[in-house]
């Protein structure tokens, strides 16, 4: 383990819910552990009236809250308080910066993460105000929270505006999906064994389905998701990752440009969908009434905050295409959705069937061979495989058996993504991070599904919380003789 030199993370947005809820328990995991310095200054910035002791009184509170709780140490949090700082900004008002600029001068050779946990509307504000107070040094960072945008036209825009600011090498833009050990384990999967290596094409793999699924409503979020809805706050980013992952060529390294190109490829590789595709290609939906663990809840349209009109969906699935020669005809289905039966991601390998069968009934209790890589919760591998039933049976019987490849559970403590990604930013690895480009692509491809829903007015397909998702989901892959993995 190497200790970092001490620096400064300034926390944009200090207060909000990211913050408190995720960067505060990853940063003090990071301390605790020894990845950061005992000197290094975590400075949250809020537009909150509150003095250093209530500051940090806050930070104690919801760090009970927020880690587990035989993982909060009074002991250390009382070493931990030093780091902490606070300084009242109102981020719209420029002239309100001085205090910041004063800390930060305190230590000018220090590297500088400027973390924006803010609305995306605030980035521009805040690289300006960094650059008029002159804080933006060769060593500065700038970490961008999802969403980079709602299109690819305010996508271009928030970019642009933190490009004057900040070299595209500085600028770190999250999705916490890359954080996770499960979705790293991707890659140690497919480029540290050989035995997938040549099976991992069209020529074996018959299709991938990759679920995200929820079983939370909005949490106090309506007004956010209901301008982004599960297509732009789940499919463009998170899901759009997990498909890179699995289908990308092998990268030449893991220095941060090698992982990125080859995401890259995939996104631009992806058959656009659009006129009539959409009907056959996309279902979106949205919940209504129903139960969750046998307790009724509301629908998406009677939650605190909502608005009877909206016509925002709370679930997705579509059926992607990617145009190269790996994977060509293969279909890889996606859905996602909110207030789900239970929450769940999972990416299923189906693999094609054997070509001529031996065995009696023309084989047809052989079911196809599947790799099922459970990311959440409980993560597993697993490949189902066909094995002869033992002992004397009548014939050559076969059944269906599961591989576990598991983790071993005494393995170490899984770090959250968040703990993961900010060292990372600390230790300047952008390869967990989305590169410009690569987000402007998925927003080429997601507008078009986007604006063809609004063009043809496609309605949402209602489903009741505490269900798979609209029938519409499950027809639209058995239209193509497939069905939904169901353990
Ligand atoms: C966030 C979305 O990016 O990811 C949320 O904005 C969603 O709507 C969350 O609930 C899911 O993350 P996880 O790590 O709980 O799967």
């Amino acid at each position: 383990m190497t200790q970092h030199k001490a620096c400064d993370i300034i926390i944009f947005g200090g207060h909000g819910d990211l913050a408190l809820r995720k960067l505060m328990p990853a940063l003090y995991h990071l301390c605790l552990d020894g990845y950061l310095s005992g000197d290094t200054r975590i400075i949250s910035v809020s537009r909150d009236e509150v003095s250093h002791e209530q500051h940090i009184d806050l930070i104690a509170n919801k760090l009970k809250i927020n880690l587990k709780e035989k993982d909060f140490d009074e002991t250390f949090f009382n070493s931990f308080k030093e780091n902490l700082h606070y300084v009242k900004i109102n981020l719209t008002d420029t002239s309100t910066y001085q205090g910041l600029a004063s800390l930060l001068q305190e230590h000018p050779e220090r590297e500088r993460i400027n973390y924006l946990s803010t609305a995306p509307s605030l980035y521009g504000i805040i690289c300006k105000s960094l650059h008029d107070y002159d804080l933006i040094t060769g060593i500065s960072r700038v970490v961008l929270e999802k969403p980079i945008g709602r299109d690819l036209i305010s996508s271009r825009v928030i970019n642009e505006e933190v490009a004057k600011y900040f070299d595209e090498s500085a600028i770190f833009r999250i999705d916490h999906y890359l954080g996770k050990d499960t979705v790293q384990n991707i890659m140690a999967l497919r480029f540290s064994n050989m035995l997938f290596a040549p099976i991992w094409n069209a020529q074996y793999i018959d299709h991938v389905q990759i679920t995200v699924a929820e079983s939370v409503g909005l949490e106090g979020r309506w007004a956010y998701y209901n301008d982004y809805g599960a297509m732009r706050d789940m499919i463009q980013n998170h899901l759009m990752q997990l498909l890179c992952l699995i289908t990308m060529e092998p990268p030449c390294s893991l220095d941060g440009n090698s992982v990125r190109d080859e995401k890259l490829k995939v996104i631009r590789s992806l058959r656009t969908i659009e006129g009539d595709d959409l009907a056959i290609k996309t279902v979106r939906g949205q919940y209504g009434a129903g139960a969750i663990d046998k307790k009724a809840v509301l629908g998406f349209l009677e939650e605190e905050g909502g608005n009877a009109n909206s016509h925002t969906e709370t679930f997705a699935a579509l059926r992607v295409d990617i145009d190269n020669w790996r994977w060509n005809n293969v279909p890889f289905y996606l859905r996602t959705g909110k207030r789900m039966s239970r929450r769940y991601s999972e990416i299923v390998i189906d693999f094609k069937g054997i070509p001529h069968s031996i065995f009696p009934n023309r084989g047809s209790c052989i079911e196809s061979n599947k790799l099922v890589i459970r990311l959440q919760p409980d993560e597993s591998i697993s490949m189902f495989i066909m094995n002869k039933v033992p002992g004397l049976t009548d014939g050559m019987r076969l059944q269906k058996v599961k591989l576990d490849l598991n983790i071993p559970k005494n393995a170490p403590r899984s770090p959250d993504a968040y703990e993961h990604l900010l060292l990372d930013v600390v230790r300047n690895n952008p390869t967990l991070f989305m590169r410009r480009d690569e987000v402007e692509a998925a927003w080429i491809w997601a507008d078009k599904i986007l604006n063809g829903w609004e063009e043809q007015g496609v309605k949402n397909k209602n489903y009741p919380a505490g269900t798979d998702g609209p029938a519409s989901a499950v027809a639209m892959i058995e239209r193509d003789g497939r069905s939904w993995y169901d353990e």
